[in-house]
């Protein structure tokens, strides 16, 4: 039985009622990631005021980014009394009393008061470690539920989670199959859909995989699978599990089976105990592509390549949670200093909230020794490999490790370099998630000026951080064909749309053109690398001249003040120069852009600024976070605080609902009417901490 969103609310409203309020630090999201690992371990919990309870764990299902609930229940009894930690299970225990909430760029810590008697400190972590491609190949996720007593007394408490089938299967009328066991020291259920539908998705959720949810074998350990209010209502009443499995297969949604497990902690004092659980999915196959040959080929996941089976890999992640949390520490520590130390805590609260984020949106495919990291456009589409969607996500990468720029443009590459592709321009994306298909007929998404600019940009920006000439000379034959078509178009650039292509399309983009340019001189460095002396010096004064007709068509020198415009001659227009970023990245300085550009940027901006930002032109008073911050990447220390300052006050106050949007309304803070949310492109959010050193 379900709870109308109406009545949800109605328990939310009761419990913020009786409830102290929870503290939020260092801001309150509009949503909170739960299990953020992979396009498909991809779970929150809703927070503005759009469809959230406001942040609390308790009274609230956690969902999917695309707003499917992923059932999740937590409970504990204290001395017998039962309290509902997390979820919204129909007519289950009062909710504890919520009164921390805090997040890392790895982890969502809750702290709970249970009656006075008891303390909770709830920790979902989801490592990132993208310099050990073992460990981030695993689509897993931690739960770690850590309890002491609060009053000096010892309580006798014993804790229960379940999750349900719906983390299984998008369409709740599929039928999934289930099973218990324990394997080198740790208990499982699995949970997978009876008809695996590979490389399919329901709801944006896998039709296929199985997934696993685990804790410790042991002392103390129960565990049952059967109909929801059955599971709960054992442990509410006994503290304990049945230990036996429900064998009716049935729909996800026929009297809601869910997998649960009770630890019984005895008599807890003052020193904290702490139980851990993980939920994760495992596919062999992770997705289609179409790259050497000319068929389709399936792509194993990573986590193929280090383990002989899912046990093996899921009962590793398990064990390896010392380790995995210390290397989430490590990470925390080292975006928490480099962040603040660049611009604040407000900063901080900007990049730590977009690391899982991004690679949320990551599934690492292939062997150890030629990786293929997959990018889903998640909301927007769902494009598999969006080159214009791996662009703005690209700081957070570099900043991390800049080898996987490679592995993200290696499926673009490879496709592209096997004939998959017709046209003169680099492709838009390969299709739609998990189905990488390419477009052999060229019939992709046209944005031809914007990913010829992109490519070149982000492989020069990958060779130069690691040394890898290599890459380029691979690429050259390809990079120049990008570069010709640069050539041709980036001065006075054809109607077109650019990666905003919500906004429209449009002639002789400013912004735009920029891009081509200095995709010209990246490509002259390029050529410069690979010792093409030729090209290197074609390219380069090509570059040189049309920057200096850039700078009298697409600047309205007598504006008070002057601005660059949207669109050459359109003198009332202006818009964010976002792609002067490129040229920073890239080291070249003001030895190609003048400093003059920079500062004239820089004066502008606060001149058009709303409450929640700069707009992004003047089509709309639309905002787009990752393009505010490569703006503010390239502005005066008092413009970039001005940009971080209103994004940081955003997150805390937005009414969104949804994982981070990068596209909201300047005046409101709510969606502008498109829902993106939890795309990887808050990766650009990383813009301050990828520049060159
Ligand atoms: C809660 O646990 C996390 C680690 O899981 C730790 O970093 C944090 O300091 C703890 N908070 C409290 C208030 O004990
Ligand atoms: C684009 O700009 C060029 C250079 O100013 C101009 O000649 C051309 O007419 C413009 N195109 C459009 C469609 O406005
Ligand atoms: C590359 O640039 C450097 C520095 O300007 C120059 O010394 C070198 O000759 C160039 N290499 C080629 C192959 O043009
Ligand atoms: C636009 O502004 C420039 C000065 O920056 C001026 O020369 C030009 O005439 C203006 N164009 C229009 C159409 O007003």
């Amino acid at each position: 039985m379900r709870l109308s969103i109406a009545a949800i609310a109605q328990v939310a409203l009761t419990g913020a009622l009786v409830h102290a309020a929870s503290t939020f630090s260092p801001a309150r999201p509009p949503a909170i990631p739960l299990a953020v690992r992979s396009p498909y371990v991809n779970t929150w919990l809703a927070v503005g005021k759009d469809g959230g309870n406001g942040g609390y764990l308790a009274g609230e299902w956690a969902q999917s980014w695309s707003q499917h609930t992923n059932g999740w229940v937590g409970l504990i009894r204290v001395d017998g009394t039962p309290y509902t930690w997390m979820g919204a299970a129909a007519n289950g225990p009062a909710a504890v009393d919520q009164t921390e909430f805090s997040y890392t760029s790895t982890r969502s810590n809750f702290i709970m008061n249970v009656g006075g008697k008891v303390g909770m400190n709830i920790t979902f972590m989801s490592p990132v470690t993208p310099n050990d491609l073992k460990r981030q190949s695993l689509t897993f996720s931690y739960l770690d539920v850590a309890v002491h007593s609060l009053d000096g007394s010892t309580h006798n408490v014993e804790i229960y989670t379940d999750v349900s089938g719906e983390w299984a299967s998008g369409d709740d009328s599929a039928i999934i199959q289930w099973d218990y066991n324990t394997a080198n020291g740790v208990a499982y259920h699995t949970i997978a859909r009876q008809q695996q539908n590979e490389m399919a998705e329901d709801r944006e959720q896998a039709a296929w995989g199985t997934w696993y949810y685990s804790t410790a074998d042991g002392e103390g350990l129960t565990y049952q699978s059967g109909i929801d209010t059955d599971v709960r209502a054992a442990f509410a009443k006994n503290g304990v599990l049945a230990n036996s499995k429900d064998t009716n297969f049935r729909a996800v949604n026929n009297q809601w089976p869910v997998f649960g497990f009770t630890k019984k902690l005895g008599a807890v004092g003052g020193s904290s105990v702490s139980t851990v659980f993980s939920i994760g999915l495992t596919q062999d196959n992770a997705v289609n592509f179409l790259g050497q040959g000319s068929d389709l080929t399936k792509v194993p996941a990573l986590w193929k390549s280090y383990f002989s089976n899912s046990l093996d890999a899921m009962t590793f992640f398990y064990n390896d949670y010392a380790t995995s949390a210390s290397l989430a520490t490590d990470l925390d520590n080292r975006v928490a200093s480099d962040s603040t130390a660049a611009a604040g805590q407000d900063y901080l609260t900007i990049t730590s909230l977009s690391v899982r984020q991004t690679f949320g949106a990551l599934q690492f495919c292939g062997t150890d020794s030629a990786p293929l990291v997959f990018l889903k456009e998640i909301s927007s589409n769902s494009d598999i490999q969006t080159v214009d969607v791996m662009f703005p996500s690209m700081p957070l990468i570099i900043y991390t490790n800049p080898k996987l720029l490679a592995y993200l443009m290696d499926p673009l590459y490879i496709n592209q370099e096997n004939g998959h592709y017709p046209n003169k321009n680099a492709i838009h994306d390969l299709g739609t998630f998990p189905n990488a298909k390419g477009y052999p007929a060229g019939n992709d998404e046209l944005m031809p000026l914007e990913e010829c600019g992109n490519m070149i940009i982000m492989t020069l920006a990958y060779a130069q951080r690691t040394g890898d000439t290599a890459y380029l000379n691979t690429h050259y034959k390809l990079l120049k064909q990008w570069a010709a078509y640069l050539v041709d178009d980036s001065l006075v650039p054809a109607n077109q749309i650019s990666t905003d292509d919500f906004a429209g399309s449009l002639a002789n983009q400013t912004n735009l053109a920029i891009k081509g340019i200095i995709g010209l001189r990246a490509m002259s460095e390029i050529a410069n690398m690979t010792g093409n002396s030729d090209d290197e010096k074609s390219f380069g004064d090509t570059a040189s001249s049309y920057l200096t007709q850039w700078q009298s068509l697409g600047i309205n020198q007598g504006a008070n003040p002057p601005h660059t415009t949207l669109s050459y001659g359109d003198n009332d227009s202006h818009g964010l120069l976002y792609n002067l970023y490129a040229n920073s990245l890239l080291g070249f300085g003001t030895s190609f852009v003048p400093q003059s550009v920079y500062d004239m940027q820089s004066a502008f901006y606060p001149t058009v600024a709303l409450e929640y930002g700069v707009p992004l032109d003047t089509r709309h008073s639309w905002v787009k976070s990752d393009w505010m911050l490569f703006a503010a990447a390239t502005s005066s220390s008092d413009t970039r605080d001005m940009f971080i300052k209103k994004l940081a006050n955003w997150i805390n106050v937005t009414p969104t609902n949804r994982p981070l949007t990068d596209l909201y309304d300047g005046n409101s803070g709510d969606f502008p009417g498109i829902t993106f949310n939890a795309r990887p492109v808050v990766g650009g959010h990383f813009a301050l901490l990828a520049l060159p050193k």
